[in-house]
């Protein structure tokens, strides 16, 4: 998501978006969500706007009562650092684990991992999908990995609970199924956003969190 460069409530115009984006893009969100989402957000005058999700974040102010070591204050704070928090976490693996090249399947010891835990990599997709659609309301479906089992697992997370901090388990993949990830392209049909959502899933930045993980 680049710098828009427009005030707050501006809206871009209809599939803008980096130069040939649209033409390596099979799939899944188009520029526009991205546009949206960057015009929506609230901003305080003369801020830039380097990515939607990271200066959502960056605005908010120091409260005192934080800053001040108030105990009171921060256990206050808590659901909204679980939203928000959870929020800036879920998105940043996301964008992470998507590629305009993706898809295809995993290699290597990734593809290993999924063959023992879940039988074939058609059957992991199969419950990965099945379990994010699933998901009640707005939430996120993940694939993490179980440090003390060895184990990879598929588990699903409401609203922007973080998986980590949520189940224990190490986040690898993760799939937005907030209905604005996906409402653009597919309107309310989620498991169409999920049937296409594995033609953009960058399987070397999993992979790479799954290595990162066993150490
Ligand atoms: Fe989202």
């Amino acid at each position: 998501v680049g710098s828009s460069g427009r005030s707050a409530g501006e809206a871009g115009p209809e599939g803008a978006g980096p130069e040939g984006a649209e033409s390596r893009r099979p799939w899944c969100c188009g520029p526009r969500t991205s546009e949206l989402l960057c015009a929506w957000l609230p901003r305080p005058p003369g801020s830039g706007c380097g990515c939607c999700l990271d200066c959502r974040w960056r605005w908010q102010p120091c409260s005192a009562g934080w800053c001040a070591g108030d105990v009171t204050a921060q256990v206050a704070l808590q659901p909204a650092l679980r939203f928000n928090g959870g929020g800036h976490i879920n998105h940043t693996i996301f964008w992470t684990n998507l590629s305009p090249n993706g898809g295809g399947e995993p290699k290597g010891e990734l593809m290993e991992a999924i063959k023992r835990d879940f039988g074939s990599f058609e059957k992991f997709k199969e419950k990965l999908t099945a379990v994010s659609v699933g998901v009640q309301g707005s939430g996120w479906g993940w694939l993490g990995f179980n440090k003390e089992q060895g184990r990879l697992k598929i588990a699903s997370c409401s609203n922007q609970d973080p998986l980590q901090g949520t189940t224990g388990l190490i986040p690898l993949l993760g799939i937005d199924v907030w209905e604005h990830a996906y409402y653009l392209q597919y309107k309310n049909v989620r498991p169409d956003y999920l049937k296409a959502i594995w033609n953009v899933i960058n399987w070397e930045n999993v992979s790479e969190r799954y290595s990162a993980c066993k150490k």
